[in-house]
């Protein structure tokens, strides 16, 4: 008998129904509690993991590979340069021969236009389940992570709770936009008062926007586009403050470095942070420009929950990896 969940890829958390999401968390915070009573969940033995990066990574890496360690198999660390690739190996002979080897194909591929094309083109043609660890629109896992923060600090209803996404200053690159658009598509489907701040350069894809104001007219929240940060704060009970790139407005990365220079008083700082309801809290993926996106009172302070995020990100992870690639 398997479980419903058996072989699901895992490339854009909406795919999943809202009950199957509420399933993963709820294994995810079980999953935590075990963790924390040095339990053992030997769910996944033996079963091999190949983890697929043309991008870099901290926490992503290291965190698929620990959630395979702790669920009794294997991750298998691939970063795309040490593959055949460059030489020809298609997206169809990846699928197909990485599902044959093993059990599930992680990837992260985050070029613009081209990232998500190639994961579902991988998922297309593997026998095993597909996980996306961030593309260039999509970063389900972060997003699953965010949330299930969000339910420790907040509790479990977010019904009347002002939560606002916000662009931010960042000079070091172009950042992707996959993580505010999971972040706004997933918070959607929770009747959450959502608020997405950003310049007008700065908009995510029309598509993400009318699916995510359709779900929040759905469940019972709203959705609200501000150009202002200030206002976005104001009373809010989270704040996401993160950069991302003008990717939808423009592909010139000279012209987008210079719009993104226009823009250097999109910091989080504790002045704005003042803003927020007194106990708001302060999120972030990371990595952060520390001093330009956000400053190092606000990450470092106490309304910040940065380590609790990139923590969870090790739970729902085993979560997804044990329903989909479990079998029972
Ligand atoms: N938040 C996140 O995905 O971190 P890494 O880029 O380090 O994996």
């Amino acid at each position: 008998m398997k479980s419903k969940f058996f072989g699901k890829d895992f490339i854009n958390c909406n795919d999943w129904s809202k009950d199957e999401l509420e399933t993963a968390l709820e294994v995810a915070f079980d999953l935590k509690k075990k963790f924390a009573l040095n339990q053992q969940t030997p769910y996944l033995m033996h079963q091999t993991l190949f983890l697929l990066f043309f991008f870099s990574s901290t926490r992503t890496r290291t965190s698929f590979e620990a959630a395979m360690d702790h669920l009794g198999g294997n991750a298998h660390d691939l970063p795309s340069d040490k593959l055949q690739i460059s030489h020809g190996d298609t997206a169809k002979e990846i699928g197909k021969i990485l599902g044959s080897y093993g059990h599930g194909i992680a990837i992260r591929h985050c070029d613009w236009k081209e990232g998500n094309q190639y994961i579902n083109e991988v998922a297309k043609h593997s026998s095993m389940p597909v996980f996306n660890m961030q593309c260039d629109i999509y970063h389900p896992f972060q997003a699953m992570a965010d949330l299930m923060t969000i339910i420790e600090k907040k509790g479990k209803s977010l019904k009347g709770k002002k939560i606002v996404m916000s662009w931010a200053y960042a000079k070091s690159y172009t950042k992707p936009i996959s993580v505010p658009q999971s972040f706004i598509l997933l918070l959607s489907l929770f009747g959450a008062d959502l608020v997405l701040a950003h310049p007008k350069e700065f908009e995510l894809m029309p598509s993400i926007i009318k699916e995510t104001k359709q779900n929040s007219k759905f469940y019972g929240g709203s959705f609200e586009i501000t150009h202002n940060m200030e206002e976005a704060f104001k009373k809010a009970d989270v704040v996401y403050p993160k950069s991302w790139g003008p990717l939808v407005f423009t592909e010139d990365l000279k012209r987008s470095q210079k719009i993104i220079g226009k823009y250097k008083n999109w910091i989080c700082d504790q002045q704005k942070m003042n803003l927020t309801k007194k106990d708001a809290i302060y999120m972030h993926c990371l990595p952060a420009d520390r001093g330009v996106e956000v400053a190092d009172e606000v990450i470092d302070g106490p309304q910040s929950v940065v380590y609790d995020q990139a923590e969870n990100r090790l739970h729902v992870q085993k979560a997804i990896l044990a329903l989909t690639m479990g079998g029972r």
